[in-house]
């Protein structure tokens, strides 16, 4: 989605917006565009398409001369996407230009408001609104003319405004968009993403809901929604340029895929407490962990997959039953719950629209909501009521792999945890469980091995129109992510179905050279996934059979195997799904395809 990025110092900003904008790229974008504050007015350029043809008419046009400027990368919602809607937008007069995420939802009725008083519009967007009502509203005062522009909105938004007649000067805003504060030395910044900002400053300030800040070079001053100044604490990034860059892969899903060792040590470890998982973090006494009587998992994307997987091993020990709901549904389906529901929220970027209105729906209705984040003073990690980090260090591949393994690691955590606290275990068990879950990241870095065999797989399969991933239990959870993965990034079209349900309907689709990856790692239903692998055999099908290292029977059935190191059945989903991940990944690259940034996509969804 969205991106946007400001920059206010003693030397020209147009180097500083461009470097910040291509790391931005990775959100997602279709059109991106700079505005500069120099001696001469507002130099603004606007381009659609990637940031190279941004800089190369930058290039080829007027020097842009100026120490302060804003810039954007745009995911278009509002109008198509090109030059015109391209951000920033500027008043007619060109005073002012500002750089906007999210969506203004009063657009329409502030638009004929503008028409009447004689304004006229440019673009298509919600977004030229703003820069018309700040012309109209200012004073000669530019944070006056903020103040009553941002009174006037309503909807989502993150807003970067420069004015031709305050050449150091930044406002920045937000209401439900993140906007992230760089504090440098004689230079400031702002970004809708620390990873803009990493390699300038790691001290940042999180900007609240309603609040308004100016940049100059040598200060940044908040003030609330009645314009009164308010202190703010200075958060240290814990992590460093290099953690955002590729680090010699060639693209970053690899990057993270092999991450995920690492990543998932930072996830577990902290949270093992004398050889036992204790997630204090959740805030639940042991006794209000035994009022629950339902917990319920929100989520999008991979994230909603990840509470699919998690699902299994906190029914399993807790014996509290789980649903898992998509949180673009459950936002609107008036949900039965109470104070003795748990709600666990699942995100990485912690930024999903939908998600956030979920967890504010079932707020409202008295849920304890615990939410499974993985950016540090994200949105959904501000609004919990209790907050588990998942350490996973910046993800920047549109596809996720490190941020939902571990989201499934964490919720393994959360349900020896609460298993023990309600007394569905013993001490010894949990310690047993927890020794497991930390074996996780050796049994990842294990099922690296199968890297070279997978590529060689890739060259089988990439070659199709259409492939079906089946699994049961846990293993129909794996299938979903698996197939998620495979059609995000290669864009083959994919489908998981529960192995089960196949006869119901969609064993029609199977036919001579059918491609099915079966997901067989499950012990206890082995046998009926092979009778499943029977079935779409017999009309058919190319099997990829997945099991784990002793199941061999699997190649009586299966035309390619792999075989995956053995675990804790219950703790099973975080190796099982690498060699899916890495399917995914070669079988996009043997078809070209722009991995990190597929195409539609976007890594942080924050529009409905
Ligand atoms: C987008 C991303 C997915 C992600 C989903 C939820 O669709 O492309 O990779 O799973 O959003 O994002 P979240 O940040 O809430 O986990």
């Amino acid at each position: 989605m969205c991106g946007i990025i400001g920059f206010t110092g003693s030397h020209s900003a147009v180097p500083v917006i461009i470097e910040g904008l291509k790391k931005l790229e990775y959100r997602g974008y279709d059109s991106a565009g700079i505005a500069v504050v120099g001696s001469k007015g507002i130099s603004m350029v606007k381009a659609s398409g990637k940031i190279e043809n941004l800089c190369k008419k930058i290039e080829s046009g007027e020097p842009i001369e100026g120490n302060t400027g804003i810039g954007h990368t745009r995911w278009a919602t509002h109008g198509v996407p090109n030059d015109i809607n391209a951000h920033p937008h500027m008043s007619p007069d060109g005073r002012f230009a500002i750089v906007h995420n999210g969506i203004i939802e009063n657009f329409a009725e502030l638009r004929n408001e503008l028409v009447d008083r004689g304004c006229t519009f440019k673009s298509d967007t919600d977004t030229e609104v703003i820069v018309h009502l700040l012309s109209l509203y200012y004073e000669g005062d530019f944070k006056k003319a903020m103040m009553k522009t941002v009174a006037r909105l309503e909807g989502t938004y993150a807003i970067g405004a420069v004015c031709s007649e305050c050449p150091n000067s930044i406002f920045v805003t937000k209401s439900f968009n993140p906007m992230i504060l760089g504090v440098g030395i004689g230079e400031n910044f702002f970004a809708s993403d620390v990873t803009a900002l990493v390699s300038h400053t790691r001290n940042v300030i999180y900007l609240e809901d309603g609040e308004l800040a100016e940049l100059t070079p040598d200060e940044i001053s908040v003030y609330n929604a009645a314009g009164k100044r308010v202190e703010k604490t200075i958060s240290r990034v814990m992590w460093d340029t290099e953690a955002a860059e590729k680090g010699g892969y060639e693209h970053f899903m690899l990057k993270e895929i092999m991450e995920q060792p690492n990543a998932l040590k930072s996830a577990i470890e902290p949270r093992v407490k004398n050889g036992i998982a204790n997630l204090s973090e959740l805030n639940l006494s042991d006794e209000e962990l035994r009022s629950i009587n339902h917990i319920v998992i929100t989520a999008c994307g991979s994230a909603y997959y990840a509470g699919c997987a998690g699902k299994y091993a906190i029914e399993k020990l807790t014996r509290i039953p789980v649903s898992v709901e998509l949180a673009s549904e459950l936002r609107y389906d008036d949900p039965i719950v109470d104070e003795h529901t748990l709600l666990i929220v699942l995100s990485q970027s912690g930024e999903t629209l939908d998600t956030i209105c979920a967890m504010r729906e079932m707020k409202n209705r008295g849920t304890h909501v615990a939410a499974i984040v993985n950016v540090v003073g994200s949105t959904i990690a501000k609004l919990a009521d209790s907050v588990i980090y998942t350490y996973a260090g910046p993800e920047i591949a549109v596809a996720t792999t490190k941020g939902y393994t571990t989201q499934v690691a964490v919720l393994y955590l959360f349900a020896v945890h609460a298993a023990l606290a309600l007394g569905k275990i013993d001490e010894g068990e949990a310690r047993r469980l927890t020794g497991e879950i930390l074996k996780i990241p050796a049994n990842i870095q294990r099922a690296f091995d199968l890297n070279p065999q997978i590529d060689e797989l890739a060259k089988k399969y990439y070659n199709n129109k259409s492939l079906f991933f089946i699994g049961r239990n846990v293993d129909y959870a794996v299938a979903m992510e698996g197939s998620l993965k495979m059609k995000e990034i290669s864009y083959i079209h994919s489908e998981a179905y529960a192995a089960g349900e196949l006869k119901h309907g969609t064993i029609a689709l199977i036919n001579e050279g059918s491609p099915v990856i079966a997901v067989a790692c499950y012990r206890e239903l082995f046998d009926k996934m092979m009778s499943n692998i029977k079935e779409v055999k017999a009309r058919g099908a190319e099997v990829l059979g997945v099991a784990i290292e002793d199941m061999k029977k699997i190649f009586s059935e299966a035309d390619d195997v792999i075989l995956v190191p053995k675990t804790e059945p219950i703790f099973a989903v975080t190796s099982e799904i690498v060699p899916l991940q890495l399917l995914a990944y070669y079988v996009a690259k043997e078809n070209g395809c722009d991995i990190d940034k597929p195409r539609n996509l976007a890594k942080s969804v924050t529009v409905e």
